[in-house]
């Protein structure tokens, strides 16, 4: 058993930079323990993937009425405005800070950002290094995460389950007001053990769910674990049926993740196109190539099931060359390598999906119904997305609340009180699956009810087959999980059932089609 003060699951920028706040606050203060565990090598997170950047009103033109209302129009206008206010305002701060850290962002010659532009942005306000800014914000968290004693980062820990009342026994329904957790029950991946951590407070950071999907951008670590543990545990979620696609990953079927062909390359003048030149985007909105992922995403789907083809083209041919390649190296690099050389070939790019924008529901300061559990970061839904994310906005969500977070937790941390008789894991009467297979074939028919079903576009039938189908396949993993030995792969399929019951039954309960759903058979 181990206790700590902060109990931190996910090391990406949500995770770290919330980690990094506390032992700050702390270092010259009291001694405080704060645990980090993170299922695999701690750079393995959808934030090192991240391409395009970090939104910020930062150039003089730009101000933040602007972004408040390229966000809620993006959101398709169900978000929550106090929260997307307080999101853009606290930005060029946060962002400050990730600097502050030693992150690099592009600078124009004369020592401005060079600030880049996406879809559904109406100013340049995207902060970035090359096109690999995740990356860079990665290895500069865990850096100054490195730079702190009282930070521990438990790489190769998988978290298993919450610790609530449940756990001494008593009932606990979702509506109960006083839940509490006292930490996580953590698979040590080295020993096989599943460790105690206690805590007077828990975070999750735990990312995405694009697992659940056959084709996703996201690594294979994003299978909703935070998610899932958060709703069996009781706590609340929201807007789960907002699934972004993103219009652009590169065109290679099996890949998992796919690679995605940024935004910014679209922002940077990248037009969508067919195989024979022809544009298509004008007719879907005004902003043609840069219309928000929604609009886009669809409108490539329904061109493809039009014409009867599996992707489309990014032409980026008529831009300058040099400047691309000093824009976009990794992206360059990735095309050359699969044979695409940009200056003479247009790239293939299909959807692919990207983000979850619903999540454990949290307030402004990321905490959950649950006392003494947050949850930052793409596994939370603050409202700022509302029904579609505005790109580059999650990162900057993640360093928003994460520093909320911190203001939340850092005065009252200490004053809780964790039961002495919290049991250790029982496994008693559990053994070695014999087949994994089984885990290997339950994930597969997942990921093809979830991509054929409740992908772009849904109708209540699909939805309904996707229901029943996943209700079998929940009741088949729940006799295997109670029969077995605790693994990664079957607890995460575990997760990603849950999530996907969750994304299923809230896509069925939605009668609007609004933002990232839309289902044929509502009327709007
Ligand atoms: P993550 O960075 O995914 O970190 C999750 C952490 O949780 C990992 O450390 C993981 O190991 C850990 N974890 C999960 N489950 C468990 C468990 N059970 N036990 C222990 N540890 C666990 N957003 C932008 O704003 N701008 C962009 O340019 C951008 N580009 C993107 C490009 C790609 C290819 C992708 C995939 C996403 C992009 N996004 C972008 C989205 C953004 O990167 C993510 O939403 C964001 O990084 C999520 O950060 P996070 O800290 O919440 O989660
Ligand atoms: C991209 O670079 O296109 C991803 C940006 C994002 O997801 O916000």
């Amino acid at each position: 058993m181990a206790r700590y003060d902060f109990l931190i699951i996910g090391s990406g920028i949500a995770g770290l930079s919330y980690a990094v706040k506390l032992a700050r606050h702390f270092e010259n203060n009291r001694p405080v323990s704060i645990a980090v565990i993170t299922k695999v090598q701690a750079d393995e997170t959808n934030t090192k993937y991240a391409q395009g950047g970090i939104a910020a009103v930062w150039a003089e033109s730009d101000s933040f009425e602007k972004h408040i209302a390229d966000t809620i129009d993006a959101g398709d206008g169900i978000n929550n405005q106090k929260i997307v206010d307080m999101v853009v305002r606290e930005a060029p701060e946060r962002i400050q800070e990730l600097i502050d850290y030693g992150t690099r962002f592009d600078r124009e010659p004369d020592g401005e950002y060079d600030l880049a532009r996406e879809g559904g942005h109406s100013d340049h306000r995207i902060l970035h290094f090359k096109d690999i800014t995740g990356a860079e914000i990665e290895r500069a968290l865990l850096e100054e995460a490195g730079r702190h004693p009282n930070i521990q980062i438990f790489s190769h820990y998988y978290a298993v389950e919450l610790i609530t009342q449940h756990h001494l026994g008593e009932t606990v329904y979702r509506y109960r007001t006083d839940i509490q957790c006292f930490g996580a029950y953590v698979l040590n991946r080295e020993t096989g053990e599943v460790e105690k951590f206690l805590a007077n407070t828990t975070l999750l950071a735990t990312g995405g769910i694009g697992s659940i999907y056959q084709s996703t951008t996201n690594p294979t670590i994003a299978t909703g674990d935070g998610i899932a543990m958060a709703y069996r545990a009781k706590g609340i979620c929201d807007n789960m049926e907002f699934i972004q696609f993103h219009p652009t990953s590169y065109f290679l079927p099996g890949q998992k993740p796919s690679f995605l062909i940024s935004e910014a390359v679209r922002g940077f003048g990248g037009i969508l196109k067919h195989a024979d030149g022809t544009t298509f985007m004008g007719k879907y909105d005004e902003r043609e190539s840069l219309a928000p992922r929604d609009i886009t995403a669809r409108a490539i789907d329904s061109e493809m099931k039009k014409r009867g083809v599996d992707h489309v083209y990014l032409d980026v041919r008529h831009l300058d060359y040099e400047k691309f390649l000093d824009h976009f190296p990794n992206i360059n690099q990735y095309c050359l390598d699969h044979g695409v050389d940009v200056r003479t070939d247009m790239i293939p790019v299909v959807p692919a999906q990207h983000f979850m924008c619903g999540g454990i529901r949290v307030n402004e300061f990321g905490q959950t119904n649950i006392r003494q559990l947050y949850a930052v970061g793409e596994c939370a839904c603050t409202g700022l997305h509302g029904a579609n994310r505005l790109a580059s906005n999650s990162l900057l969500e993640a360093v928003v609340f994460g520093h909320r977070a911190y203001l939340a937790t850092v005065d009252n941390y200490d004053q809780v009180t964790i039961p002495e008789n919290i049991p250790d894991w029982d496994d008693s009467g559990t053994t070695h699956p014999e087949e994994q297979v089984l885990v290997t074939e339950m994930t597969r028919e997942l990921n093809s009810v979830m991509s054929n079903y409740v992908g772009i576009v849904r109708t209540y039938r699909r939805l309904k087959r996707a229901y029943d189908r996943v209700e079998l396949l929940y009741r088949e993993h729940e006799k295997l999980y109670r029969e077995s030995k605790v693994s990664v792969p079957i607890c995460e399929l575990r997760n990603m059932i849950n999530v996907s019951y969750l994304v299923i039954k809230m896509a069925m309960a939605r009668r609007e089609n609004v933002g990232l759903h839309f289902n044929q058979d509502n009327v709007k």
